[in-house]
């Protein structure tokens, strides 16, 4: 049996103070979530804050992105052994706004993944189509090139050690949710396409959907047999409603 994953994205949002608030809150509450894994995917500046925070709770902490290299003239980049330092867990790698906004392509995205898990981070690779490319019929083309690319730098028993959030990039940010069948139908081909070459592997990944989840949608999501939680953006800047989620996924 798979164990849901929560985990909030909160992107390019916070201050000390407000993730103060709001990590407390998410505390509060914490502790009785039972049989599910949660974590929060924080800016880089708050990593400190998050593990002097979150050290010993159940709430785990990771980044949003990183360097592929792990060290050099990279001026403004952070590396996963840094990351590490600060007790990260997890590193969000290709998320559609890195892909879209700081053109991100799929071997960059499988660079990032390979040094992400070679110091022990576990990488969340985030994968989704377009809409254009969603009503052009080649949402399994895209969502399998995606993945085909980590597999290809790294073996698909590197997904043992990973995340997959399925991100239909229509989705994000938008308040338009994927239906539970149209999720479902996604991540059963992704898990499908990755039996075809391991199953175990297939069998024992967590796949999350992300992509205007909140309190009210996240149980229907959660409830579809190949949905192992969510990757949560908007809605985990809130305490109770970030809950709400993860209670979802107990
Ligand atoms: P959203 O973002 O929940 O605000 O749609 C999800 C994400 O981008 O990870």
């Amino acid at each position: 049996m798979r164990r849901k994953l929560v985990a909030g994205n909160w992107k390019m949002h916070g201050s000390l103070a407000q993730n103060k608030a709001l990590l407390d809150g998410v505390l509060a509450g914490v502790a009785d979530l039972g049989a599910m894994d949660c974590a929060v995917c924080v800016p880089f500046p708050y990593l400190a804050q998050a593990q002097a925070m979150l050290q010993g709770s159940k709430l785990a902490w990771g980044a949003q992105n990183m360097s592929q290299h792990e060290k050099g003239a990279f001026t403004g980049e952070v590396s996963a052994p840094m990351l590490l330092e600060f007790g990260c867990k997890y590193v969000l790698v290709g998320h559609s706004e890195r892909r879209a906004i700081y053109g991100e392509d799929d071997a960059t995205v499988a660079e990032k993944y390979v040094a992400a898990q070679k110091v022990g981070l576990t990488p969340v690779l985030c994968v989704g189509e377009t809409l254009q490319e969603r009503e052009g019929n080649i949402t399994e083309q895209v969502v399998g090139r995606q993945i085909d690319a980590v597999i290809q730098a790294a073996g698909v028993e590197s997904l043992a050690k990973a995340v997959v959030a399925y991100e239909p990039v229509w989705a994000i940010g938008t308040g338009k949710t994927a239906s539970p069948e149209q999720a479902q139908a996604v991540h059963a081909f992704i898990r499908g396409k990755i039996a075809g070459l391991n199953k175990s592997v297939a069998d024992g990944l967590v796949i999350q959907y992300g992509g205007s989840v909140k309190g009210a949608n996240a149980a229907e999501l959660f409830a579809m047999p190949d949905i192992d939680g969510g990757l949560i953006g908007g809605a985990a800047l809130d305490a109770s409603e970030f809950l709400t989620i993860c209670r979802a996924a107990a």
